[in-house]
């Protein structure tokens, strides 16, 4: 069921969270399904309800930094807790801190590794939501597994429907596009999952940062098993716009179109074009992509066609969602 964010029911949000039931929840990058993660029936029912394999663990969500403690256990490594101090200042924020996990987060949330990932959200009605409820909360994304990630709380009632207890509507999503995932275990911070927080800001606050796919093999911080190569992907087969060889075109194609004023009639007669942004602004493309798939996913097409950008800074996490995407229908 879908509610308004009023005091009432955030307070209702939170007591059946420590009931053990399930909440999705607004953040301002996409929304979460929310369990109390300290209790291990509430955490299974995240999994069945988006059909996750439990080898992806999820993240978990506080309101505020001395609730860090409660989640992650900062003296079993000086050095994480060191490179914490660091990046600090981006909570709260689209910014998710994998660190060494307390025995009081349940194992199956981390899907049985010694790390757990943590973030505080920047959004009011979770912060709210989180501050009430005084417990940590695991939350993944409110999806399907490997569906494209919510940014309304339609999306959610469309994705999940009865299997989510209560659902908090706090309008779209202002960032869209999910947190930026980081080890701070190991020889080198590792940047797991690209986001809003960029490769380049984080490279200027933790130097010795590597990319996931650039570290060496001997690194001993575990990588992220949610980070499938083809994952995010609607019904609808979809490609990117340079990935297509003019020989081959469907009946019905829709385009998703980064900006404004591009020869769009080149290539072939599109069904239908969204334009994420008048001027291409990679915030704006990011902010209204997941929904622009969602609504072409629902329009019967043939192909959905999607541009791309340089994957550097923001285009970097939207190009790592586009290729994961776009995997399942590309050669390779
Ligand atoms: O923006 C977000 O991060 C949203 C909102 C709801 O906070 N949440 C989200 O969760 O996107 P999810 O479950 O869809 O993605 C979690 C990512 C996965 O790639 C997972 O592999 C990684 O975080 N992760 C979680 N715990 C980890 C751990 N202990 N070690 C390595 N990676 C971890
Ligand atoms: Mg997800």
């Amino acid at each position: 069921m879908i509610v308004p964010p009023t005091p009432e029911n955030i307070s209702l949000a939170a007591t059946l969270l420590c009931q053990g039931k399930l909440v999705a929840f607004p953040t301002e990058t996409v929304y979460g399904l929310g369990a109390d993660a300290t209790n291990e029936k509430a955490v299974q029912k995240i999994f069945d309800a988006k059909n996750r394999p439990t080898i992806n663990p999820l993240i978990v969500h506080v309101a505020s930094i001395d609730a860090v403690d409660g989640v992650a256990d900062l003296s079993a490594d000086p050095v994480a807790a060191e490179r914490l101090k660091k990046v600090l200042h981006l909570w709260p924020g689209p910014f998710s801190a994998v660190l060494p996990r307390k025995s009081s987060i349940v194992s199956l949330v981390s899907a049985g590794l010694p790390s757990v990932a943590v973030r505080i959200p920047n959004h009011p009605i979770a912060l709210s939501l989180l501050k009430e409820v005084k417990r940590p909360i695991a939350a993944p994304s409110a999806n399907p597994s490997s569906y494209v990630s919510p940014t309304t709380a339609r999306h959610v009632e469309a994705g999940l429907g009865a299997a989510v207890d209560l659902i908090l509507d706090g309008g779209a999503c202002p960032i869209g596009i999910e947190s930026t995932v980081v080890s701070l275990l190991g020889r080198h911070p590792l940047l797991l999952r690209p986001g809003f927080i960029t490769f380049e800001e984080l490279q200027s606050i933790l130097p010795d940062i590597q990319l996931a796919g650039a570290a060496p093999v001997e690194q001993d911080a575990p990588l992220s098993p949610g980070l499938l190569r083809e994952h995010y992907a609607p019904r609808t087969p979809i490609a990117l716009r340079t990935a297509l060889s003019e020989s081959r075109y469907p009946a019905r194609v829709g385009l998703i179109a980064f900006r404004a004023g591009d020869d769009f009639t080149g290539n072939f007669d599109y069904s239908v074009i969204r334009i994420l942004s008048q001027s291409g602004q990679l915030t704006e493309v990011a902010a209204n992509l997941f929904a622009a798939i969602r609504e072409l996913d629902q329009m019967q097409l043939d192909l959905i066609v999607v541009d791309s950008c340089p994957a550097i800074g923001l285009g970097r996490a939207i190009m790592d969602r586009l290729v994961r995407a776009t995997a399942k229908f590309s050669p390779g």
